[in-house]
């Protein structure tokens, strides 16, 4: 089957965290350990991309190579390490730590179906407003996770001008190509402050 390769992006440095929470504890490994075991379950090669000070220090994974100042561009340092031979590439936050391996599959799966891009998302809890404008429709919108999984091709493109976004998909979107929505996870949150580390921590015993 056509090669599947992960971009792992771990080289933030957590501002609203107060520190790198990729390397914060959670259960018996760290934050970024988790998602480096789920890509190396479900891809044939994994690509790491980290802070420059950070990359001697990693579970094995295919390559580590230094980020950038946005999450964009350490993407595109990660897709710089992806060997020509992947036809899929996905693209993981190193601060989802507990995307389950049938998420990673079905967004795989989506892609050797025919979309470009595939992305999972989620149901909006809470209600929305504008802001300086007034309430909308929550049903209306969803929010986006990762994994996110791509038709290597149209990834590489869409980062050949180098575009800032604060996920793929809306790359491939802007691009005009095809992207596929799965069902995310409710326990597939994106580490933000530390009492998140300390819920998925619940959710893990
Ligand atoms: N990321 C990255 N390179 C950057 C910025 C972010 O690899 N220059 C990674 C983070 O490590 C994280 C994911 O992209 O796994 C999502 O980013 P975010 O949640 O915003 O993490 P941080 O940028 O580290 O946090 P903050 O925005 O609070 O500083
Ligand atoms: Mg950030």
């Amino acid at each position: 089957m056509a090669p599947v390769w992960s971009i792992v992006v771990a080289a933030g440095s957590g501002e609203r965290f107060g520190g790198p929470k990729q390397y914060a504890p959670l259960g018996s490994r760290r934050v970024v350990d988790w998602s480096i075991g789920v890509a190396r379950r479900v891809s044939d090669g994994v690509v790491l991309v980290v802070p420059s000070a950070r990359v001697a220090d990693s579970e094995p994974v295919d390559a580590v190579v230094a980020g950038g100042d946005t999450r964009s561009q350490s993407v595109r340092c990660g897709l710089a390490a992806v060997p020509d031979e992947a036809a899929i590439i996905i693209v993981h936050d190193a601060a989802r730590p507990l995307a389950s391996d049938k998420l990673w599959h079905a967004v795989v799966d989506a892609v050797r179906n025919g979309a470009d891009a595939a992305v999972p998302v989620v149901p909006v809890a809470d209600s929305l407003r504008e802001v300086g404008a007034g309430p909308v429709d929550r049903a209306r919108f969803v929010a986006v996770q990762t994994p996110q999984a791509f038709r290597a091709v149209a990834l590489r493109a869409a980062h050949a001008e180098e575009p800032e976004a604060t996920d793929d998909a809306a790359l491939i979107d802007a691009a005009g190509g095809f992207v596929v929505t799965v069902d995310g996870e409710a326990a597939n949150r994106k580490i933000t402050t530390p009492d998140d580390v300390e819920m998925l921590g619940v959710l893990l015993s």
